[in-house]
């Protein structure tokens, strides 16, 4: 078995409030704040595996860097079905990945656990355990302990709030999304106060039921696309195939591009482009001749899914391979004037500085496969920095069987482009893991300092930074 699968064999075990030891290096005096990571923790219950990596409970790491030192705790979200579950010691809703194990007539059109284990959402007084199928977890910002299910003053149940939201850099309105499937299908628009409560939205019917798990701010446009990728309802409503099992790859329908208007929320236009999938955007914006920049991590069709299925197993069969992308649209008519391949690289969890969400950057940070590796086997292990300017990768090559999470990049100043990059990594040597920073302009050389984490974090989704 590959050493990384050694993180997820057993459920992770939490631990409360404690101060970490400095393994190496010195915490920055200017990096003062909170790190908060989401994913999922627990791959099985009373003997029986998830059915997907998506399917697991999610638990939160949070490292707190103050004057005083490190402390961090991490927590599982005490989700209804988290709890539940725990009682019976057995798997009782379905999710992604999974149908109702047991009798079928018992079981059908249960709801689907919200298993908050996709992403963070940190607001100033909460900070909310994101997963794109329904509403948010409130939790304490310092001791992760789970309030309630949050529906932001204004969410309907129905109204699902998705795990890729994005912050204005100016006024701190947050922007998200979220699929309501019913009689019809709906993609529903959010805007937010920076206190998280939605002042704000609207809705657009789509056709089928696609896959839609991020987007991008450029300039004064929202932009999704709908990856051709959709759901066959009947077997998901009967309760015989889990939505994972039931997403058909559909070629032929090609990428729908969708524009809506920052401001009011309201469709403009709508495009076609070539098939491919996409999980994640790093960002998007208007260039000088008006037309929008996105950039993605493209996947040339949806066998990512199937890859990301195997992980809870342990043993990868498929490989999926997705490589950074810039698709430039023209905004009247929602048309791509030009797709290009920026790298040739196996990548994914594209990060921006949070300052420049929406507006041209120069640098994106994002995980990457080692040189070399058998994607048949290997999960993306390393992070990296790509210079849109120079097109330059810089890779923080670590040693052999270490894993490193998602880059979280904080900047030194305010607005500055040199900062600190975070990742929380897996150490499949000694089978532990550690938080390293790193300095943004030396990627390539030894981290400033690492935190060494009381239990094994395994390898999870997306995280955020809090500035303290
Ligand atoms: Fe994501």
């Amino acid at each position: 078995m590959p050493t990384w699968s050694q993180a997820i064999a057993k459920p992770a075990e939490e631990f409360p409030l404690k101060p970490l030891s400095i393994l190496s290096g010195e915490i920055p005096d200017g990096l003062r704040g909170s790190l908060y990571r989401n994913g999922p923790a627990r791959l099985e219950r009373g003997g029986q595996k998830v059915g997907h990596w998506f399917d697991g409970d999610g638990a939160i790491l949070a490292i707190h860097l103050s004057e005083e030192g490190a402390t961090a705790t991490y927590r599982y979200v005490q989700t209804e079905g988290y709890q539940k579950e725990a009682e019976a010691n057995r798997y009782l809703y379905p999710n992604y990945g999974m149908t109702v194990p047991g009798l079928f007539w018992k079981t059908w059109g249960k709801e689907v656990k919200n298993v908050a284990n996709t992403s963070v959402l940190a607001l100033p007084e909460k900070l909310l355990a994101l997963w794109e199928g329904g509403n948010p977890y409130g939790l304490d910002l310092y001791n992760l302990e789970t309030k309630e299910l949050d529906n932001l003053v204004n969410l309907k149940e129905n109204e699902p709030f998705s795990a890729h939201p994005k912050i204005d850099p100016k006024t701190g309105n947050i922007y998200n999304f979220g699929m309501s499937i019913g009689a019809k299908v709906t993609l529903n628009l959010y805007k937010s106060d920076p206190t998280g409560k939605v002042i704000q939205k609207s809705d657009y019917s789509l056709e089928g039921v696609p896959l839609i798990h991020d987007f991008t701010l450029a300039g004064p446009y929202i932009i999704f696309f709908v990856p051709p990728v959709r759901l066959k309802l009947l077997p998901t409503a009967l309760g015989f195939s889990s939505f994972s099992d039931a997403m058909e790859w559909k070629p032929e329908l090609g990428t729908d591009i969708l524009i809506f208007d920052r401001n009011s929320l309201s469709f403009i236009t709508k495009g076609k482009a070539d098939p491919w999938f996409q999980w994640h955007y790093s960002n998007g914006y208007v260039n000088e001749q008006g037309n929008i920049i996105v950039e993605i991590v493209r996947y040339p069709d949806f066998s990512t899914n199937q890859n990301l299925k195997e992980v809870p197993t342990g043993n990868i069969k498929t490989p999926a391979k997705g490589t950074l992308w810039e698709i430039e649209i023209d905004p009247k008519t929602a048309k791509m004037i030009r797709q290009e391949q920026l790298l040739d690289r196996g990548s994914d969890f594209p990060i921006v500085p949070t300052h420049q969400t929406g507006e041209n950057w120069r640098y994106t940070y994002l995980s990457v496969h080692r040189e070399n590796a058998d994607l048949s086997k290997e999960i993306l292990g390393v992070i990296a920095r790509y210079d849109r300017q120079l097109n330059k990768l810089t890779v923080a090559d670590m040693e052999e069987n270490l894993y490193a999470s998602e880059p979280i990049f904080v900047p030194n100043t305010p607005n500055s482009a040199r900062g600190w990059v975070l990742t929380v990594v897996y150490d499949g040597n000694e089978h532990r893991s550690e938080l390293r920073i790193y300095d943004s302009e030396g990627l390539d050389n030894r981290p400033i300092c690492r935190l060494g984490l009381p239990n094994v974090i395994p390898m999870g989704f997306h995280g955020t930074w809090k500035a303290g």
